[in-house]
């Protein structure tokens, strides 16, 4: 009896903490907190903390413990905490945000052979061979610069003057729009290269309305929406009757509802809407709503669904982080997200999804993307 006894609380005393170790999962995110991209962060780090509240901490027996940095929005900030998050904190998994910042961590989960889940990031090549840690839950510039371009040629729009924002996304946007436009028969007669900080949009949309077109594709990264949309009202490109259309990003539903009645009309190819027609999405923009006090956007849902990749995964491996396991249980995942169904590509680890085409309009008030078209299970059209 005795000896029974004795032998148990010897062999807790040696495994203890061992096994407490192992009883938790960290899960380290580096976002952009403050800077000038804050409003990313604000908006993944809510979705994030929103999915661990309506699915609860435990995970395939371990506690997940969420630790998350915030890198100001500079890639070198994000390079170096996600150092510390893997080397000293020991994360399972690594999450990672803008695209400078996902391109900073990467070699690092590499190397470190850490599952690293992209959740803001739009530029195809963040998601490549070369780095086979890394999966992607947000969206690429491509899928929605492909989808608009074909609505917008289809829909009476023979000359266009682009204008992005000057960094890789919007390149990748440009490309893709612009190819896919002419190819369709389309005119592209400028396309106006805007900076990515503190942008003036001004003197870009004078220049843009000098060359006459029918149309303007525009790309602003999150955050920027309601600049670019006061301006492009106090410029009177409303009126001139040119019609605008962009990626989702121009839309942004967390800048919609102050914007105006100059960006009504816009006709947006993207993944998600606020307004998007389903239970699961209605009662996440509730909760988010009623939790946080604003509106989910297009940015906040690639932050749930990492969350969401990261449970289910885990739930396959039985609790296990090693990169190998966990990335190989996250390939070929699908489910249905607050935006629709999704599916995670088993040979890219890039992210397929539908698109929609949304007009901006007016609902019970209030400025809503309003899709009236959908075109299902797009892949990253650069890595076809
Ligand atoms: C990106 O980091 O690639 C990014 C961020 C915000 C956007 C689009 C792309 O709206």
């Amino acid at each position: 009896m005795w000896r029974i006894v004795l032998f148990g609380a010897l062999a807790s005393a040696l495994g203890g903490s061992a096994a407490l170790a192992q009883e938790t999962v960290k899960i380290g995110m580096v976002l952009p907190l403050t800077g000038g991209q804050a409003s990313v962060g604000k908006q993944i780090q809510a979705a994030a903390k929103l999915y661990m509240e309506k699915n609860g901490p435990t995970v395939a027996g371990k506690k997940l413990h969420l630790m998350i940095r915030d890198d100001a929005t500079s890639p070198d900030n994000s390079k170096r905490l996600a150092q510390e998050l893997i080397v000293k904190d020991k994360v399972g998994v690594i999450v990672s945000g803008l695209t400078p910042s996902a391109l900073a961590i990467g070699p690092l989960s590499t190397q470190s052979k850490t599952a690293n889940v992209v959740v803001v990031s739009g530029t195809s090549r963040v998601i490549n061979p070369g780095e086979p840690y890394m999966v992607r839950t947000s969206f690429t510039l491509g899928q929605q610069a492909q989808v608009i371009a074909e609505w917008a040629a289809k829909n009476g729009s023979r000359k266009v003057v682009i204008i992005q924002s000057d960094w890789a996304p919007g390149n990748e946007a440009s490309a893709v729009f612009t190819d896919q436009f002419k190819n369709a028969g389309g005119e592209v007669a400028d396309t106006i290269k805007v900076p990515f900080q503190n942008p003036d949009f001004s003197p870009f949309l004078e220049r843009a309305r000098g060359l006459n077109p029918d149309s303007l594709f525009v790309f602003v990264p999150a955050g920027q929406a309601g600049t670019f949309a006061r301006q492009f009202s106090e410029r009177g490109l409303d009126k001139a009757g040119i019609k605008l259309i962009g990626t989702g990003d121009v839309t942004d539903d967390d800048d919609l509802p102050g914007m105006g009645d100059a960006i009504l009309g816009a006709v947006t190819a993207g993944m998600y809407s606020a307004l998007h027609d389903s239970p699961l999405n209605k009662q996440y923009v509730a909760d988010f709503k009623k939790t946080y006090g604003f509106r989910p956007n297009f940015i906040s849902v690639g932050g749930w669904d990492g969350m969401h990749l990261i449970y289910e995964a885990l739930k396959k491996t039985g609790g296990k982080t090693d990169g190998d396991e966990l990335v190989g249980a996250m390939k070929g995942m699908r489910w249905e997200s607050p935006r629709g169904p999704l599916s995670i590509d088993a040979q890219t680890r890039d992210i397929v999804q539908n698109i929609y085409i949304r007009r901006v309009e007016r609902v019970g008030g209030e400025l809503y993307n309003v899709e009236f078209a959908t075109v299902e299970a797009v892949k990253d059209p650069l890595k076809k």
